[in-house]
């Protein structure tokens, strides 16, 4: 985790650096590029036979790596090229210098410990596979950043171990080989449980329900989307089903919510008597332009008649509003992950019983700002909480007040920031590039599941065209407070 553990410790020590190498204009990727130059060459001191003085090279070369997100954010230059090559130069600085160890161990001293070569290769190894791990998992939408040992933890015991010579060191060697190695397992282990099935087969799909009569069934679909069972308005939460299998990276389903081939359902009201209006929930990351869409859709609804409510989350109600403000607050830099979530979620069940199931009981359009799903985005992937733990605050939150229907507003991160502009950002925006590729990742993973409750808008569109694209898609849930639109 970005923020947890030694990374975000030393963050605030550095700083006056970062500040200096802007004052330089040096750029992100030349703090990247020193890193990993200087990386190699404490390998080299260190396989010419000093430990030592490799050691405290290492230590200028692991700086200079803590420095080039930081630079890149406050130059506004955060990018997924500058987060893609500084992973690919960390890895290579850390086979750089298991290299020189490995070297070291070879030919610097009067015979060869091959026992301790042994363990570089395994150190190695672990690390690697433990960053593998992640990245794999990234790729398929999920979060994976615990484990025992992360970067930053295992770069301090090397460098310690250097520090106290070759005995020691491989001490430190042995024990950096089991914990990167046990590492890899803990995350294959936890993304396996995210992805919810058989790792060979991928994520399971959920099971059929037995057809229930008393419920609406099958609804016509649109050609790109097979005939399902309608969801009943028992589904615990949005956030509690399983993934149907996932696209590839990245890769956003292509329905244009202008044509008529949006699939149909029957509205999930229908199944649930008291529950006479409709929610819809608008999520994306930071700068998708979701309140701009919500002002103008809400406006265009009361012209055409239809009864509006705006909600938004955290917030939404005079204690919402002040939850609002302390999970806003960039003097609180120390709130925890498990307390920002307990705070969303605790904004939240206020939300929902104090304005979205009386609104919903009145037969009111409910339009929400972010909601369920902002907490998996958020604090299910960008903080590392993974996804059952939010699924389960969710449903003790919502009690079944789940979306009709949920509008994700996809852009990516950098851009999201551009759009944001000078203003000062809050503790949130504050947040790592990393942090917001997670969010972001999460997102595209819910527009990528097949859950048709997942509508995607295009969030560069200008603002009336993406209104056009909301309605179209509300046009689709076929509900009566809808006709007419
Ligand atoms: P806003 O800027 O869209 O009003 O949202 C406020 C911030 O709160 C935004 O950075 C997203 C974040 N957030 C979470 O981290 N988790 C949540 O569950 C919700 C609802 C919002």
């Amino acid at each position: 985790m970005d923020r947890i553990g030694l990374k975000a410790a030393a963050r605030d020590k550095v700083k006056p650096l970062v500040l200096a190498l802007d004052r330089a204009g040096v750029s992100p990727d030349g703090v990247s590029l020193a890193g990993l130059g200087i990386s190699v060459f404490a390998a080299w001191i260190t396989a010419a036979g000093q430990l030592f003085l490799g050691a405290l090279v290492l230590i200028v070369g692991s700086v200079f790596d803590m420095l080039d997100g930081d630079l890149a954010r406050l130059q506004g230059r955060a990018s997924k090229r500058g987060a893609f090559l500084d992973s690919n130069f960390d890895r290579l600085s850390e086979a750089a210098v298991y290299a020189g160890l490995a070297w070291f161990y070879m030919e610097a001293l009067s015979w060869p410990d091959s026992g301790a070569v042994l363990l570089v290769i395994l150190a190695l190894t672990g690390s690697l596979t433990t960053s593998y791990a992640r990245a794999r998992a990234e790729g398929l939408g999920v979060a994976c950043t615990g484990g025992w040992l992360q970067r930053p933890e295992r770069m301090v015991l090397l460098i310690l171990g250097m520090i106290l010579g070759r005995h020691v060191l491989k001490l430190v060697l042995a024990l950096l080989a089991a914990a990167t190695l046990f590492t890899t397992l803990q995350r294959i282990a936890a993304v396996s449980r995210d992805l919810g099935g058989d790792p060979r087969e991928g994520p399971r799909r959920p099971r059929p329900r037995a057809p229930d009569l008393a419920r609406p069934s099958t609804v016509a679909a649109g050609p790109d989307a097979p005939a399902r069972p309608a969801r009943p308005r028992t589904t615990p939460s949005p956030t509690s089903r399983r993934r149907r299998r996932s696209r590839p990276d990245g890769e956003i389903p292509l329905v244009d919510p202008t044509t008529t081939t949006t699939p149909t359902r029957t509205c999930t009201a229908v199944a649930d008597p008291a529950r006479r209006g409709l929610l819809v929930t608008f999520e994306g990351p930071e700068g998708s332009g979701k309140s701009t869409l919500i002002r103008g859709l809400a406006d265009r609804l009361r012209t055409l008649g239809s009864p509006v409510v705006v909600a938004r989350e955290p917030g939404g109600t005079p204690a919402g509003e002040r939850i609002r403000a302390v999970l806003l607050d960039p003097s609180l830099p120390e709130l925890c992950p498990e307390t920002e979530l307990l705070l969303m979620v605790a904004s939240r069940a206020q939300l929902v019983r104090e304005v979205v199931r009386p609104a919903l009981a009145a037969g009111r359009i409910v339009l929400c700002d972010r909601y369920a799903d902002a907490s998996v985005a958020y604090q299910g992937a960008g903080r590392g909480l993974g996804k059952a733990r939010v699924d389960a605050l969710n449903d003790f939150a919502l009690a079944g007040a789940a979306p009709d229907l949920t509008l994700l507003c996809l852009l990516p991160p950098a851009a999201g920031r551009r759009r944001c502009g000078d203003r000062d950002p809050d503790r949130l925006e504050r947040e790592t590039a990393a942090f917001h590729e997670r969010v972001y990742g999460a997102y595209l993973a819910m527009a990528a599941s097949g859950d048709p409750r997942f509508r995607t808008l295009d969030a560069t569109a200008p603002p009336a065209g993406q209104v056009e694209q909301a309605l179209a898609h509300l046009r689709g849930l076929e509900h009566d407070l809808l006709t007419g639109l």
